[in-house]
């Protein structure tokens, strides 16, 4: 299903350890969000930079500098983004992509591909049937809409009427095809670490994802615009799909898509997790009322209270670790209010 609105080598933690972000520039070619890029991006927006942007939420990229050189000329791009409906509402991880996603739209004023991947939930979950993975689909539509884009209102309009879903029409047949050719099993394998046991379609999945970066695949929305430049923003764990999508593009004569990615929004548990919509004691879900998410804090929030209170009384709370603090870093948009408790707690005096 495709959500349209206008205007393994994985990097990943094991054995309690932090996720190495590092990899994905130092191994997989990723190039790093500095300082010159995001003033640029101040500078060609005219917009104070998103929290997710001034505090290195969004780490690394793949030729962003390309799309504000085509935004600087006065061409045209798309924004691609999607979700894979696991769950009946999303977790805050999911925001981060789509709240950059907002801004991005917001400020570039640029249509919006968002790609809701049910087919591939379907594929991956012995235990999911397509009529549930499409109803999770429709439940997600509409955490993906309150997030504002392009003016739809969720209080104004039932949101199923305002989702226009693409079925596998023939453009898009024919680029599943066209990539399809170019990858060979191998190297699929070699990305996705597909065994034997694996379904035919799920193997075949990757080039779905891919396509919807390539403005052909929709031909009524673009409208003769055959080749646009595309930019995709996601977290670290989407990078797999767009490196192999870079690979091939070129080969069969079009763009590659460029990306800004982001770390992942860690588990209540700690940094070492990624917050996941298949654990739910690790997320905090869009539809958990502010009693719920209390409790989860409370019960789950991984602290950097130290280990007696007389230690906590003397050092102060380890704020390298600390959950709660993390969260705020990543949504509290007022900087000195952000510093102001992190000195408060660091010396124990919340
Ligand atoms: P899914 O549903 O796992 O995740 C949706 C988006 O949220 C990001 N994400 C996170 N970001 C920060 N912290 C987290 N803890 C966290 N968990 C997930 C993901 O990187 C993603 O951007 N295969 C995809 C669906 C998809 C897609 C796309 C994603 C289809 N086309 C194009 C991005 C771009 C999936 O299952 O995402």
């Amino acid at each position: 299903m495709l959500l349209l609105l206008r205007k393994e080598d994985q990097v990943s933690s094991s054995g309690g350890k932090n996720i190495d972000y590092d990899k994905l520039i130092t191994q997989f070619g990723c190039q790093t969000v500095d300082k010159s890029l995001l003033d640029r991006v101040q500078r060609l927006t005219g917009r104070p930079l998103p929290v997710f942007l001034r505090r290195g939420v969004f780490f690394a990229h793949r030729d962003f500098n390309k799309i504000l050189d085509i935004y600087e000329r006065g061409e045209k791009f798309f924004l691609y983004t999607g979700r894979g409906p696991s769950s009946e509402s999303l977790h805050l991880g999911h925001l981060v992509p789509f709240m950059l996603t907002k801004y991005l739209q917001d400020a570039f004023d640029v249509p919006l591909v968002i790609q809701l991947s049910d087919d591939e939930k379907y594929l991956r979950d012995k235990n999911l049937s397509m009529e549930e993975c499409e109803r999770l689909g429709r439940e997600n539509a509409k955490d993906i809409i309150a997030c504002g884009f392009d003016g739809v209102s969720l209080t104004r309009t039932d949101p199923e009427n305002k989702i226009r879903t693409l079925a596998l029409c023939s453009a898009f047949y024919k680029n599943i095809s066209r990539f399809s050719k170019r990858v060979t099993r191998n190297k699929a394998d070699s990305i996705f670490g597909f065994t034997g046991e694996d379904n035919m379609r799920k193997q075949s999945y990757p080039a779905v994802q891919a396509v919807a970066s390539f403005s052909n695949t929709f031909p009524r929305q673009f409208l003769g615009d055959d080749h646009l430049h595309c930019l995709i923003p996601c977290a670290i764990d989407q990078d797999p799909y767009f490196r192999m999508t870079r690979d091939v593009a070129p080969r069969i004569g079009y763009r590659k898509p460029a990306l800004i990615e982001s770390s992942f929004f860690p588990a209540l548990q700690g940094e070492h997790r990624k917050m996941s919509a298949s654990d739910p004691n690790s997320a905090i879900y869009f539809t958990d009322s502010a009693k719920v998410i209390k409790n989860k804090i409370n019960q789950y929030a991984f602290s950097g209270g130290q280990e007696s209170l007389q230690q906590h009384r003397k050092l102060g709370a380890n704020l390298d670790v600390d959950i709660p603090v993390k969260y705020l870093n990543f949504f509290l948009e007022d900087d000195a209010e952000l510093e102001h408790i992190k000195r408060n707690m660091a010396r124990d005096i919340c």
